[in-house]
């Protein structure tokens, strides 16, 4: 995966490191209704996306802020939110990651009705397992999770593990902003973004903050929760300039934290990663965005105190997820095709065949299997509890971060590397331009399901299709 080659950042140069930004970045706490629904609001908003004195920007965001208050729950507890949408389209919440009834899905369009301006909508569903998730929304995600509509959705182990002061979570977004620092909202849904790599951006924030800086006691394990919520940004991170070691991906723990044996890691949309930073006396670090021509810092972490290390390090045990049974697997291919310098001439739109000026006029590039988003009929119908052992062939030029609903999977195979046994739990994978991946899942939960490019350009774009559970 570390010869993949992205896009150059392309930062906005003014100002950095003048602002003296030192903030404890928090989030909005939630707020329960009388009958214990957590009401969550989608509205437009107003928010400061750069540094300095810049005007802020127009915002759609859950209760007033991107991110949206964090949801903090325990494993195995119900959940109910009332959606109340306020915004000027229809809209509807997905929750990313969790192992969720169907019908709370909050896929517009599959799962339920997109929730009309001015009504309501209640979500109500159990977390089967710990670990960091997140909500957003799913209808038109390019420009609704674009302009903010998305917040942290955290499970907590039922068995204590890193307390309040050390768990930090951390929502990274990748906006495009203008020349005043405010969000480009003209070149939303530019037919450029969508047969390319997608919206990126050119400023990275943290929880909606420009460059926040976090104060960490020497000596002390703390658990970081990444998120990453941009459109299409991969981001390029390497957690051993400051000694982290992995514990979790897409909020499943691995067995053992471990420090990565390449670099630069790789986040892509949608994707998280926990990582474990025991911080040194004097030894500061930060975040780093590594795909540009220099390393880019988008936080820093400041080491206080003098303490060595006490004390025992949270052991984070396995959520169950049922193993696949490999010897008995249904097997299916998906070929994604099209994309600039792609093959384009075998994609098919709603039954028509697209030629020539079709692309842009439907603004259909991509397609799995010859078909550019949502097929009518399934990609596959799977028997309840059926192992299902997908093989991805990318054969486009552009490398995407594939998702599947309510199931998490494990990768068996990737081209051009060695995959060893015990791969770790994933919701959202990453595959390389002209590579083959295969994943196996046991296809437990019943109902309709997604599988998309998280890339949110290219699953509207015909990175969309689905399957069924009985
Ligand atoms: Cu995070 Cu179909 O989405
Ligand atoms: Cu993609």
């Amino acid at each position: 995966m570390n010869d993949m080659k992205f896009n150059r950042r392309d930062f906005l140069k003014t100002g950095l490191g003048a602002a003296a930004i030192s903030a404890m970045p928090g989030f909005l706490s939630i707020s329960y209704a009388k009958d214990g629904f957590i009401e969550i609001r989608a509205m437009e908003s107003e928010q400061k996306l750069y540094l300095g004195d810049v005007p802020a920007s127009t915002l759609w965001t859950y209760n007033g802020s991107a991110p949206g208050p964090e949801i903090r729950v325990k494993q195995g507890e119900r959940v109910k939110v009332r959606f109340i949408n306020e915004l000027k389209e229809p809209s509807s919440i997905h929750w990313h990651g969790i192992r969720i009834a169907n019908a709370m899905d909050g896929v517009s369009g599959l799962t339920q009705d997109p929730v009309q301006p001015g009504e309501t909508f209640e979500y109500d569903f159990v977390v089967p397992d710990a670990g960091t998730y997140w909500y957003h929304a799913h209808n038109k995600s390019w420009n609704q999770v674009g302009r903010g509509l998305y917040g942290p959705l955290i499970v907590e182990e039922v068995y204590p593990t890193f307390d309040e002061e050390h768990d930090l979570t951390l929502v990274i977004d990748d906006w495009r902003l203008n020349q005043s620092g405010q969000l480009d909202e003209a070149s939303f849904g530019m037919p450029m973004d969508w047969s390319h790599g997608g919206r990126l951006g050119n400023w990275l924030t943290i929880n909606g903050q420009s460059m926040p800086e976090f104060e960490l006691n020497a000596g002390e394990a703390y658990r970081l929760r990444l998120i990453n919520v941009s459109n299409a940004r991969i981001l390029e991170l390497d957690p051993n300039r400051f000694d982290a070691k992995i514990l979790a991906y897409d909020g499943q723990p691995v067995e053992k934290p471990e420090m990565l044996s390449y670099e630069p890691f790789l986040l892509g949309s949608a994707q998280r990663v926990d990582l474990l930073v025991v911080p040194k006396e004097g030894r500061n670090f930060s975040l780093e965005e590594l795909s540009g021509q220099e390393p880019f810092p988008y936080a820093n972490f400041k080491v206080v105190g003098s303490g060595k290390m006490t004390g025992q390090v949270p052991v984070l045990k396995p959520n169950s997820i049922p193993k696949p049974n490999l010897g008995k697997a249904s097997h299916h291919k998906l070929r994604m095709t099209g994309g600039a310098m792609g093959q384009l001439d075998n994609i098919f739109y709603k039954g028509k065949r697209l030629e020539g000026r079709d692309f842009v006029e439907t603004r259909q590039f991509w397609a799995f299997n010859g078909i550019a988003n949502l097929p009518a009929d399934p990609f596959f119908a799977a028997e309840h509890n059926e192992t299902i052992i997908v093989e991805i062939i990318n054969d486009t030029a552009f490398a995407h971060a594939m998702h599947v609903h309510g199931h998490h999977f494990q990768i068996l195979e990737r081209e051009g590397s060695i995959v060893e046994e015990g791969q770790p739990w994933k919701d959202t994978f990453l595959i390389g331009p002209e590579q083959a991946v295969k994943i196996a899942f046991v296809a437990d939960n019943p109902g309709k399901w997604l599988i998309h490019c998280h890339m949110l350009e290219h699953a509207a774009s015909g990175m969309t299709t689905w399957f069924t559970v009985a």
